[in-house]
C-alpha cells in the first residue's frame, strides 16, 4: 500500500499545495500500477516515464521499489513543479524533472539510455505521432534487456468495454486527433520498433499494462 497521502483534490481543477497536484485517478489507481511496475522493472533500472503528469506515480513505484533511479518528464511547466515536489516522497530515487516533449525533436536529442520507458494515459490523449515518436525513442535509446510499459484504456475489437467506446467518443470530440487506441495498432507499432510485447495485465476499470521487451539481434 502506497504511503502517499489521500487528497481529494482534483487535478482539474489545477489545484496545488505549494505546486504539488493531486490525481483523482492516480489516487485510485497508483498502488495497482505500482504492483506492476514492480515486478516488470529490471533490478537498478533507470527508468524514463513520458508524460509523468502530478508525478505521483513515480513516487509510488520508487516507494515499493527504491532500487530504481526514476527519471520524470513531461512538456508542461505546472506538471515538472508538481513531479519535482513529490519527489521529496521518495528518498533520492527521483531525479530533477525534464521538459520532454516527443512531438518536439529538440527535447529529445539530450536523452541518455534507459533500462525501462514507462509512459501511463497519455498516447491517447494526444496524436498517433505520440506512440510513433514514443515508439523510435524506445528504439534508440533503451539499452539490452530494456522494457517499456504501456498504462491506459484499448480498443479490442468486439471486446471492448462500452465505457472506453464512450471514452473514446469524447476523446475525439475534444480532439479529433485523440482518441482510445487500437491494442493491434499499439503492438503492431512497437514490434516495427524491434519490441515485443511479452505480457498484457487486465488493471481496473478496464485499462491494461502492457510490458514490452527490446529484441536482441541474433
Ligand atoms: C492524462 S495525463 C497522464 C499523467 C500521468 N501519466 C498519469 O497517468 O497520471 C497526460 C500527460 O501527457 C502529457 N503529454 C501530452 N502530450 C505529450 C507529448 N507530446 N509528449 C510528452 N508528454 C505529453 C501531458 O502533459 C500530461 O501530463
Amino acid at each position: 500500500m502506497s504511503k502517499l497521502p489521500r487528497s481529494p483534490i482534483a487535478l482539474e481543477d489545477r489545484a496545488n499545495e505549494q505546486g504539488r497536484l493531486y490525481s483523482p485517478s492516480a489516487a485510485r489507481n497508483r498502488d495497482a500500477i505500482a504492483a506492476v511496475l514492480a515486478r516488470a522493472l529490471p533490478t537498478g533500472a533507470s527508468v524514463l516515464e513520458i508524460g509523468s503528469g502530478t508525478g505521483e506515480h513515480a513516487v509510488a513505484a520508487c516507494q515499493v521499489r527504491p532500487d530504481l533511479s526514476w527519471q520524470p518528464s513531461d512538456p508542461d511547466a505546472a506538471s515538472r513543479d508538481s513531479q519535482a515536489s513529490w519527489a521529496g516522497e521518495a528518498g533520492g530515487a527521483i531525479l530533477a524533472p525534464l521538459e520532454i516533449d516527443l512531438l518536439r525533436s529538440q527535447t529529445l536529442a539530450e536523452i541518455d539510455g534507459f533500462d525501462a520507458l514507462v509512459c501511463m494515459n497519455v498516447i491517447h490523449i494526444a496524436p498517433w505521432a505520440v506512440a510513433e515518436a514514443l515508439a523510435a525513442l524506445a528504439q534508440g535509446r533503451l539499452r539490452p534487456g530494456g522494457v517499456v510499459v504501456l498504462y491506459g484504456p484499448y480498443l479490442q475489437g468486439d471486446a471492448t468495454a462500452p465505457s472506453n467506446l464512450a471514452f473514446d467518443a469524447s476523446l475525439k470530440a475534444r480532439n479529433p486527433e485523440w482518441g482510445v487506441r487500437s491494442l493491434d495498432a499499439v503492438v503492431a507499432l512497437l514490434a516495427s520498433h524491434d519490441l515485443c510485447l511479452i505480457e498484457q495485465v487486465d488493471m481496473p476499470a478496464n485499462n491494461l499494462m502492457l510490458i514490452f521487451q527490446r529484441r536482441e539481434p541474433e
